[in-house]
């Protein structure tokens, strides 16, 4: 695809989310930020990065019946689950739309849209960066010690990234009361099976983005020896 094909559809797009609340429009300028910061570290494009985040959640804030009746209207495959809990659709939406009214053709970046509320098997790195960047930008992880430390493994280990996220909100789904989603547990159960295989790691493709990775290791580390130290004074 040009450049000057992906720079229209980015425009494109960014007309449709400032019709959005404001509250979304910022958050997804949040999760671009993270996005931005893991495509520089994974070697993604910069472009293709954007598009997915700005479009993956123009849904959103859409009424749940309203949402049903979209994908109706779209012809969208409904499961059982999504009827349930209609907010599992804004993802499929978004990228119906950006399909048939933007022309967007990447499939790697339609996908990960369709998917990015419980993630999929053998995710693409995108996928993974859009997943990771919506879970733990900046507002989420704020005074929240778990999701700091997975937003830093991010920059070294996206798989075990995902994996602690997936346990950090089985744990929160357990003491909150928020809702469990069987799709998103299927999907944890697979990252662990790709994780043991050692299939799915994205791969750093050149020696200045290994460095950047290294250079993240011991962002992640420090909290961990700390924890460490304090069980040894109670001791
Ligand atoms: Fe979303
Ligand atoms: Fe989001």
């Amino acid at each position: 695809m040009s450049a000057q094909e992906i720079n229209r559809q980015i425009a494109t797009v960014r007309e449709l989310l400032s019709e959005r609340p404001q509250g979304l429009q910022a958050h997804v300028e949040r999760v671009l930020e993270e996005a931005f910061g893991l495509a520089k570290v994974w070697d993604v494009s910069k472009e293709r990065i954007e598009l997915a985040v700005i479009g993956h959640d123009l849904f959103r804030a859409v009424a749940p019946e309203e949402q049903v009746r979209f994908a109706e209207e779209a012809g969208l495959k409904i499961q059982d689950e999504f009827r349930e809990n209609p907010i599992l659709l804004h993802g499929p939406l978004a990228a119906n739309l950006l399909a048939t009214a933007v022309g967007v053709k990447d499939d790697e970046v339609l996908v990960a849209i369709r998917e990015h509320t419980s993630g999929y098997s053998e995710m693409s790195l995108l996928a993974k960066i859009l997943v990771i960047s919506d879970k733990v930008e900046s507002v989420k992880r704020r005074d929240n010690f778990a999701l700091e430390a997975i937003r830093n493994l991010a920059d070294r280990d996206l798989d075990m990234a995902l994996l602690c996220w997936a346990d950090w909100k089985w744990v929160k789904e357990r003491q909150s009361g928020w809702q469990s989603t069987q799709s998103h547990w299927e999907v944890r159960f697979q990252w662990v099976t790709e994780h043991h295989k050692d299939i799915a790691m994205p791969k750093v493709s050149s020696f200045t983005a290994f460095e950047r990775v290294a250079k993240n290791f011991p962002a992640v580390a420090l909290p961990i020896q700390s924890q460490q130290s304090q069980v040894q004074v109670q001791e």
